[in-house]
């Protein structure tokens, strides 16, 4: 029998809740489609702080280098806001991410047609909307150097980096047009060169990768612009190609197209290697312990899981449609509700919703 062997990192706030939903659901997933699961927890973010005192330790990086894939629920607490940089939660997360160099974040942007309402945009321009921002994650400004912080004799300076090379926008843009070519043929690469120095190098690559993609049509959009677009005509949109500071925020900006950021997955890939899938919130320590928080977006990251790291396309397009129905059915975590006929549940309530429909 086939088997995968899984580094789960429950993290912190809602992190465990929807970990457990997640877990059973695929350890179901596994038994129907005829494979093992073998899952290691580790501890990671602000629970490796209690109990490691760094938010990512060396044994938790073994692991995840170790495994076949890593399953993220979410990290981070304001009580560690005060601790140094180097101590903090995300701190621990970035280190994830350039040790294992993820440098491609794949956040897929699809309206499910039942919840089409609890969009914050009307829902006549929100229907059509699948759009994937492809974000690069392990360069930019939020690991440029030099960087830091200085005392001048007016006062403090502080001071961050921007930077990319050839190599590395080439090898993004390149994930970029390869997954355009899957879709809709449309890569809109977002930049500010109309500003930045570092956008134009950028852009300039895009069009030379864009070279070898003659099939895929290149836009080219400034960030404020692209913002705009997205909550102005969203379905315009492929795949967006962007830079990490940028990526951050559109995905954010994108999330709530699908009515809540509980809903959307993404996966953090390298070239050969683990990746690392997650939901893109993060651990919402304010309902945190409640059972009320969304485990969707989790289970949806599971699903990219399976499909993209194990190929198990069967059992994480099943897992997809299973996830579909029992919304269809109307069930809703608290953060989706609208008005109508939907049926509030909690995130344990979910889990069982799917299991009864798996079993
Ligand atoms: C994300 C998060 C992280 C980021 C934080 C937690 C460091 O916002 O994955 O989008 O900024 O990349
Ligand atoms: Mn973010």
């Amino acid at each position: 029998m086939k088997s995968y062997k899984i580094t789960l990192l429950p993290g912190d706030g809602i992190g465990p809740e929807i970990t457990n939903v997640t877990r059973n659901i695929l350890y179901l997933i596994s038994k129907k489609f005829d494979f093992e699961l073998k899952f290691k927890e580790m501890p990671f973010g602000g629970s490796a702080i209690e109990s490691d005192s760094i938010p990512l330790p060396h044994k938790t990086l073994q692991e995840c280098k170790n495994s076949d894939a890593v399953l993220l629920a979410a990290i981070g607490d304001p009580k560690y806001d005060n601790l140094p940089r180097e101590k903090r939660p995300e701190t621990g997360l970035l280190k994830l991410r350039s040790s294992l160099d993820l440098f491609a974040n794949i956040r897929p942007v699809k309206i499910i047609p039942s919840l089409s309402k609890s969009s914050s945009l009307k829902e006549e321009f929100v229907n059509e909307v699948d759009l994937v921002v492809v974000r690069e994650l392990t360069s930019g400004i939020y690991f440029g150097e030099p960087k830091g912080r200085i005392k001048t004799e007016s006062g403090e300076r502080a001071f961050n980096t921007m930077t990319y090379t050839s190599q590395e926008i080439k090898r993004i843009a390149e994930i970029a047009f390869k997954l355009a070519a899957q879709r809709k043929q449309k890569v809109c690469s977002v930049d500010k060169a109309n500003v930045l120095d570092v956008s134009q190098l950028w852009r300039e690559e895009t069009i030379l990768i864009s070279n070898n993609f003659k099939e895929i049509e290149l836009t080219h959009q400034y960030v404020d612009n692209a913002a705009m677009q997205l909550v102005r005509d969203p379905s315009q949109f492929d795949v967006i190609l962007t830079s990490n500071l940028f990526g951050d925020i559109l995905s954010d900006i994108a999330a709530m197209l699908t009515g809540s950021i509980g809903m959307l997955p993404s996966a953090s890939l390298t070239k050969d290697g683990p990746g690392v899938f997650e939901p893109v919130h993060g651990s919402a320590p304010d309902i945190a312990g409640k059972d009320i928080a969304n485990p969707i977006a989790m289970l949806l990251s599971a699903a990219m899981m399976l499909k993209i790291a194990f190929n198990e396309h069967d059992a994480g397009n099943y897992l997809e449609n299973t996830i579909n129905e029992i919304l269809n059915e109307g069930y809703r975590t608290s953060d989706l509700m609208s008005n109508g006929t939907s049926k509030q549940v909690g995130c344990c309530k979910i889990g069982e919703l799917l299991a009864e429909k798996i079993k």
